[in-house]
């Protein structure tokens, strides 16, 4: 049985309040969410001797998610990831989006989902968040209404339910940007985790972490997660793929169809192990490799610095409108999408 509680988490500069939601299970284990950019803020787990501690980066307060530029903890859409010269062709038309990463379009351009202020209502164990984004808006076809249900169970499993319809045909692609450290936030890099990741194939990037439409397999190189390997071990290597991504910035491309376990991360210090689950046909796995160590600071003031949390975004994958390929993330008018990520987090003993 979970508890979801309201209090006030400050103001935006427009003046506009902005709450914190706490989703507490029965064993007192919580996760907390903000309203705004419906960002995940913290999440409050056991570790192997059955102490809490927050496996998430982020804020003390609106403002701070207000400022920052990295997306921590926050829902992404319309479109998670890049957008090939922001731009994309759906029936006859090409749509021109707002530029935000250089050429490209990122995580829905410019003040993406990130940084709207979400409707929210308490539903029984569930934190429901609402947001109609126009017809237009950064460039995109079609007024979308996306509904995001986050709940927190007895089981320490996050689950991200992901709807959204449109009155016109347009591309979805929705995502969460939580950055995880097991062993806690500010306890440094993640480098020292280790990650399985159950995909045979990637998406091969170019040096602006685009896909280039080619699928390779990951044996033989830095990228086979197939089993356990420590995110350290491989992440300086020459290969071109680790120079042209700065560390790891891929979509992987999970084996099966359905919901299905696509990545295990574990964290030998703390014992903590998080599964994660999904719907969707890409993942990508960020090491945190933007992360800079600058303004606005991370909860309790601390500087935020380069892979002290990482990024397992279940998604479509990128660029996939260019090419033939790759499924595509397009959602016609009055079709509903629905995907589902969940996040469940355990102990190694
Ligand atoms: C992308 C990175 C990007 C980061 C922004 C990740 O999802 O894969 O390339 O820099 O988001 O914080």
């Amino acid at each position: 049985m979970t508890t979801v509680t309201k209090k006030d988490f400050g103001t935006l500069s427009t003046g506009e309040a902005v709450s914190l939601y706490e989703l507490k299970n029965s064993s007192g284990a919580y996760v907390e969410i903000t309203d705004f950019g419906g960002a995940v803020r913290s999440i409050n787990v056991p570790d192997k001797n059955g102490v809490l501690g927050d496996v998430a980066l982020g804020y003390d307060d609106a403002s701070g998610y207000e400022k920052q530029g990295k997306y921590i903890g926050a829902l992404i859409g319309r479109h998670g990831n890049r957008i090939e010269d922001a731009r994309f062709k759906l029936g006859r038309r090409v749509y021109i989006l707002d530029k935000n990463d250089g050429r490209n379009n990122l995580h829905g351009g410019i003040k993406g989902f990130d940084k709207k202020l979400w409707t929210a209502k308490i539903d029984g164990e569930a934190l429901v968040l609402t947001y109609t984004s126009p017809d237009g808006e950064e460039g995109f076809p079609g007024t979308l209404t996306a509904t995001i249900k986050y709940t927190f169970d007895d089981n320490n499993a996050l689950c991200i339910d992901y709807s959204a319809t449109s009155d016109a045909d347009t591309v979805c692609n929705l995502t969460n940007h939580c950055y995880f450290n097991l062993d806690g936030d500010g306890s440094g890099s993640i480098e020292n985790h280790s990650i399985k990741i159950n995909a045979t194939h990637f998406t091969v990037g170019n040096s602006e972490c685009l896909p280039t439409g080619y699928v390779a397999k990951v044996e033989g190189t830095p990228l086979d997660f197939t089993s356990f390997h420590v995110i350290g071990e491989r992440i300086n290597s020459k290969h071109e793929q680790m120079i042209f991504a700065g560390g790891y910035d891929h979509n992987w491309c999970p084996d099966g169809e359905g919901f299905r376990c696509v990545a295990t991360l574990k964290a030998a210090k703390s014992g903590r192990v998080m599964d994660v689950y999904s719907d969707l046909p890409g993942m990508q796995f960020y090491s945190g490799n933007f992360l800079d160590g600058t303004a606005p600071f991370g909860k309790g003031g601390r500087a935020i610095q380069k892979r002290d949390g990482l990024c397992l975004e279940t998604q479509f994958y990128p660029n996939s409108m260019k090419f033939d390929n790759f499924e595509k993330p397009i959602l016609k008018a009055g079709e509903k999408y629905h995907h589902v990520t969940v996040y469940r987090f355990s102990v190694d003993k």
